[in-house]
């Protein structure tokens, strides 16, 4: 999985706790702001908010955050700030994800909602968010706010576009697309302009950051959508088959549905309007045979390119060469 590519300048990596050594000391800073965040004098937030930031994820986010302050040479302390209040409010669109989704396994554990219930999971997923705001109001900039809530708002419209795809056979390529740029690559736009509006860049740079990160966002995802099919509980930390099980229409479903035989299609059709997990045998072998993981991977794979063209408007540098990685890993990432 993890491929090196060495070549005379640098190094391109997929493995990203190579990444993760590049900016290891800002990343200790960052976990430990998020832990001292997320304590509170009622022990069940306490307890239920260690319990998800232990639990580890691959801190994609503030890494983001960390490498676009980097490549401007940003010399003070707020992308530790805003590194916490990213990763914070992911957790808290976890939170509310899983219970929506009925998921029973979160990096690696049984979900909050399957332990603490769906009650808990709502409310200190609100916990969080708003806690994730009190710490943006800290940073004292009207810009950061503006795109920090602005993001946070369009998660959310994310979400509730997809509870209303939900059961849709008819959703179409353009409409879920549009909910996994609003869902998912919008935090990662967010979280790659941020180093360029703290290092008070030009509006062409801040573009070209933002541009890298819904690209980026939007492979992430897309490749989310694949893994739910074609990973493992182990690999993945997540239980495999979620998206039919509640069906959601994702991408490589649709192109199955679209793509297979007449009694392919009339599977799929009844398992997005029913859910359940009961024909995932037969959908596998048609999301196999039609080429549908090819399909959702090579729409993956041009995203991925639109963001690593978007690079080549900024400096280059060790931390631009993390971001190239990045792109890569977002498309041959296994979990
Ligand atoms: C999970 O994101 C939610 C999606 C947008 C697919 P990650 O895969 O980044 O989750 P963690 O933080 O590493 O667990
Ligand atoms: C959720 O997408 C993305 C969020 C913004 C929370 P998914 O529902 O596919 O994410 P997982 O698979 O539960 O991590
Ligand atoms: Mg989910
Ligand atoms: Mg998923």
């Amino acid at each position: 999985m993890n491929q090196k590519n060495v070549t005379t300048e640098k190094i391109i990596t997929t493995d990203i706790s190579q990444i993760h050594d590049l900016i290891s000391d800002d990343m200790t800073s960052v976990n430990k702001l998020i832990e001292v965040s997320l304590s509170s004098d009622v022990p069940l937030i306490n307890q239920l908010g260690q319990y998800i930031i232990n639990t580890g994820g691959k801190r994609l986010r503030p890494a983001l955050v960390i490498l676009s302050s980097k490549i401007f040479s940003y010399q003070g302390s707020q992308h530790i700030n805003l590194a916490a209040i990213i990763e914070l409010i992911h957790t808290a669109t976890l939170l509310h994800d899983d219970v929506v989704d009925a998921s029973i396994l979160r990096r690696g554990q049984k979900t909050a909602n399957q332990r603490w219930g769906n009650e808990a999971s709502v409310l200190v997923g609100d916990f969080v968010y708003s806690r994730a705001f009190q710490m943006m109001v800290n940073v004292d900039s009207l810009r950061i706010m503006q795109i920090l809530s602005e993001a946070t708002n369009t998660i959310a419209e994310g979400e509730v576009q997809q509870l209303i795809n939900r059961n849709k056979s008819e959703t179409s390529e353009n409409n879920y697309l549009n909910v996994i740029r609003n869902k998912t690559a919008k935090l990662f736009e967010a979280a790659a302009q941020l180093g360029a509006v703290i290092s008070n860049k030009t509006a062409k740079e801040e573009k070209a950051m933002a541009t890298y990160g819904r690209h980026l966002g939007t492979a992430f995802q897309l490749i989310d959508d694949v893994l739910d099919y074609s990973s493992s509980e182990s690999e993945l930390g997540k239980n495999i088959g979620n998206d039919l099980s509640q069906g959601n229409p994702t991408l490589p479903l649709l192109y199955a549905m679209w793509n297979g035989d007449k009694n392919q299609a009339k599977i799929i059709r009844n398992s997005i309007a029913n859910g359940g997990l009961k024909n995932i045998a037969l959908i596998k072998d048609a999301i196999n045979s039609t080429g549908a993981i090819s399909y959702t991977a090579k729409i993956a794979y041009q995203e991925s390119e639109l963001a690593i063209n978007a690079l080549n408007q900024l400096p280059s540098s060790k931390y631009s060469d993390a971001l190239y990685s990045l792109a890569k890993f977002s498309v041959q990432r296994h979990n």
